[in-house]
Order: structure tokens, then sequence, then C-alpha cells
């Protein structure tokens, strides 16, 4: 057999295997009840527009594509995810303090305004979390009201 068969029955084999490995699903049915829209309130639009354009990442149900079955796409959005929720997680919103909730807020408008989230990457591929600009308009005022709904704590002085 020609050296060059070798290698590309050897990366079939690989890629074989890899299939059997798969990462575990952020999929959490059932109720969610530090979810951020049990706690802060937001319009029908609002909500459908963050569930369309960062659950995906943001939270504990992300809804896969078939080829996130195929590895090795499968352990790049696992990376995405893993990531998105380590940063911030929509359906854990309740159990940030004060501080931290107020500062993710205060960053979602701004990964918003600059065009920064959704991951060009995502969006690309899911069009349907492209925003247009009067979307983002409304995800960046809820943002903004919400987080000055949410008071932070002097830390300097303490009376
Ligand atoms: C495809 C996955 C994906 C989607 C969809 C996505 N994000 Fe992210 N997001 C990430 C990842 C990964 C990070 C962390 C690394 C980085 O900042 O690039 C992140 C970071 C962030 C951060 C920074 C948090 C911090 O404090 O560091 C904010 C805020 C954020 N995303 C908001 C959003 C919002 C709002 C949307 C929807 C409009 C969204 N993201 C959609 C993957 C995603």
């Amino acid at each position: 057999m020609k050296f060059i068969n070798k290698i590309l029955l050897a990366v079939l084999a690989v890629l074989v295997i890899i299939q059997f490995i798969q990462p575990e699903k952020n999929v959490n049915p059932g109720p969610q009840p530090n979810a951020i829209f049990e706690h802060y309130p937001a319009s029908d639009q609002v909500q459908a527009i963050v569930k369309k354009a960062c659950f995906d990442c943001h939270s504990n149900n992300t809804n896969y594509p078939w080829y996130a079955n195929v590895q090795p796409i499968a352990w790049w959005i696992n990376d995405h995810v893993e990531d998105g929720k380590r940063h911030l997680n929509f359906s854990e919103f309740a159990t940030y303090k004060p501080k931290k909730a107020n500062h993710k807020l205060e960053e979602t408008f701004e990964q918003v305004e600059q065009h920064e989230m959704p991951l060009e990457s995502y969006t690309w591929i899911h069009s349907e979390a492209r925003l247009t600009a009067e979307e983002q308009k409304l995800l960046i005022d809820w943002a903004k009201s919400t987080r000055a709904s949410i008071p932070v704590p002097e830390t300097s002085e303490e009376h």
C-alpha cells in the first residue's frame, strides 16, 4: 500500500474512533427557578431575542443542530458552550450577587453595542441570531434598565 494511502486510512480510523467520544450535552429540562426572566421583567420580544441569540451558549439549555453530533465539531461547540456559560449563565442569573449581576448586564449591552456578541462564528450559521439594529436596541435598552434596577452595595464605606 502506498504511504499516502496508509496516512489516509489512519486519519479515517481516528475520525471514526472519535465519533464515540462525545462531550456531555448542555440539556437540562425542567424548571429553571434562577433564570433571569423569572426575576427581572422583560417584554416577550426581548425574551425572544435573548433566547434565539444568546441562550445556546449562555443558558442551561442548548438547542443543538444535527452536526453537533459529529466529531470534532461537537468538541468545538462544547468549548463555546462551556466557556460562554462560565462567563455568563442567564439560567443561573438569580444566583449572582448584586455586584456581579450588575456588572454582567453592563457587559451584556457593551458586548451587543460593540457587535462582539453573539459570536460571529455562530451567526454565520445561525442567521436567525443576526440581530437587526432594532433588536439590538431593544436588548441594549432592556439590559441598561434592568442593570439600573440592581443596586450595587457600597463596598468602600461601612456604615
Ligand atoms: C456561540 C456561543 C455564544 C453565543 C451565541 C453568545 N455568546 Fe456571549 N460569550 C460566548 C463565549 C465563548 C464567551 C467568553 C469568551 C469571550 O468573551 O469571547 C462569551 C462572553 C460573553 C460576555 C462577557 C461576560 C464576561 O463578563 O466576561 C457577555 C456579556 C456575553 N457573552 C453576552 C452575550 C449575549 C448578550 C449574547 C446574545 C446576544 C451572546 N453572548 C451570545 C459565547 C457566546
